[in-house]
């Protein structure tokens, strides 16, 4: 479907054939498009999410390694541990106290990022830098006028003296911590104190040239992970709760809770491999709720895409929003079913009829990441707690950057 927008000719994809014309066999021609990258621009520039060209190509090479299955396996217990936090600080809440569940999610996400990338901590005030990224997003989450019609960067943005404010915070946290771990690892390839990201990323090589990363390259990616992996995965976790617990589905509670005492009790070693039920659910909630709930590209050449062509400088637009709950790919679109997502029917699924990380060379890279942490949270929540929308709250998505609840989840928590 085309649109014609003040500022762009957009097309929406929306056909799987299409859509892996664009993201999987010719995306030379499809670029990150020019306004998700000046909104991102301010601090992320040098990392993963927002180069483009040969320094992409190199800047994934050197950091698929960080994200390979095993390395990500051997950060369950940082994520476990986070997972316990949040189970001792809601059983100290007040009976009857109202808490806002996606903002919980939003901190224990953080969490779980400064213990897995820097797991001797932050050093620094723990509130003030999460001050700092509230900040942060809150300014980058707003598209301007100005942004979208191409209004050169000289030109002031409202916010933006608070922006580059909260990231020359930001960027002298990240300088300290990376010096101190530094001096730390001295010039030795011994295993180093600790096996964090931040180690991981200081130690990273291009396996082509064997160059490591800049230091403008190593902060961009360190913001670009607590950027790009936070809220997308408090998302996740806020609308399970929200599907798990509230809406009508006592059964899939009742699933995962046996799941969780179940596989809990056993060897930590292969335990987010176990669980098959929790992970469903996570993979439902990222269809009916995608935190990335549209992608869009900009063609560098006229293309032809099935039927039609895009002209030079259209834009694609691909909403996994709109593709999960399309009639003709999926049953029952609109039902909350993680059944479909059990081993053998998500065999069957369409290929890129299901987009929650993207596709083609630029997917997420934190996906596994991602659907583990966000399995063995569900899994410890729904273990320990039982949850209930507090009286006369109303849910409602909201696209901000990230497909999130509009006022928050405000709900009950009650220890089981
Ligand atoms: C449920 C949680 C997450 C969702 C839904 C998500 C979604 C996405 C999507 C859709 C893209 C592709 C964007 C595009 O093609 O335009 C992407 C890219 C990316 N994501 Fe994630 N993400 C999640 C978690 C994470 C985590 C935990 C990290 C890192 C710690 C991360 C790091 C990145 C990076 C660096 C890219 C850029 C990759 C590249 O361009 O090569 N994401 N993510």
């Amino acid at each position: 479907m085309r649109v014609k927008l003040p500022f762009a000719d957009a097309w929406l994809v929306h056909d799987p054939a299409a859509i892996k014309h664009v993201l999987v066999d010719n995306p030379a021609n499809y670029r990150k498009d020019p306004i998700q990258r000046r909104i991102l621009a301010v601090g992320l520039g040098d990392g993963l999410l927002s180069v483009e060209g040969e320094r992409w190509d190199i800047q994934r090479r050197t950091l698929a390694p960080l994200f390979a299955r095993r390395t990500v396996i051997g950060l369950t217990a940082a994520m476990l541990s986070a997972g316990r936090g949040l189970v001792e600080r809601w059983r100290a809440l007040a009976p009857g106290e109202v808490i806002d569940v996606a903002a919980e999610m939003t901190l224990l996400t953080l969490n779980v990022l400064a213990l897995t990338i820097f797991s001797d901590g932050l050093s620094s005030d723990i509130d003030e830098f999460r001050l700092a990224m509230n900040t942060y997003f809150a300014t980058i989450g707003r598209i301007g006028a100005l942004d979208l019609f191409g209004v050169p960067d000289v030109v002031p943005r409202p916010g933006r003296k608070r922006l580059k404010q909260a990231m020359g915070y930001f960027e002298g946290v990240i300088d300290q911590i990376i010096a101190a771990r530094r001096r730390r690892l001295g010039f030795s390839q011994r295993p180093g104190p600790a096996a964090d990201l931040l180690t991981l990323l200081l130690r990273a090589l291009d396996p082509s040239t064997g160059r490591p990363m800049s230091r403008a390259e190593v902060r961009s990616n360190i913001l670009t992970f607590l950027s790009a992996g936070h809220e997308t995965t408090a998302n996740t976790l806020a609308w399970s709760l929200f599907l798990l617990l509230l809406s009508q589905s006592p059964e899939w509670k009742g699933k995962v809770r046996r799941e969780a005492d179940r596989e809990f009790g056993g060897p930590h070693e292969g335990l987010v491999d176990r669980l098959v039920v929790t992970r469903a659910v996570i993979e439902e909630a990222l269809r009916l709720y995608p935190p990335i709930a549209a992608l869009s590209r900009s063609a560098e050449q006229a293309d032809q895409v099935g039927p039609d062509v895009l002209p030079r400088r259209a834009l694609a637009v691909i909403s996994p929003y709109v593709l999960h709950r399309h009639r003709t790919l999926w049953e029952r679109a609109d039902e909350f079913d993680p059944t479909r997502f059990l081993p053998e029917p998500k065999a069957r699924i369409t290929r890129y009829a299901y987009l929650p990380f993207g596709a083609g060379p630029r997917t997420c890279i934190g996906a596994s990441f991602a659907l583990q942490e966000a399995t063995l949270v569900l899994a410890i929540i729904v273990q320990h707690f039982d949850l209930k929308l507090a009286p006369g709250a109303k849910v409602w998505p909201q696209q901000k950057i990230t497909l999130r609840p509009a006022n928050g989840l405000p709900m009950l928590i009650a220890p089981r």
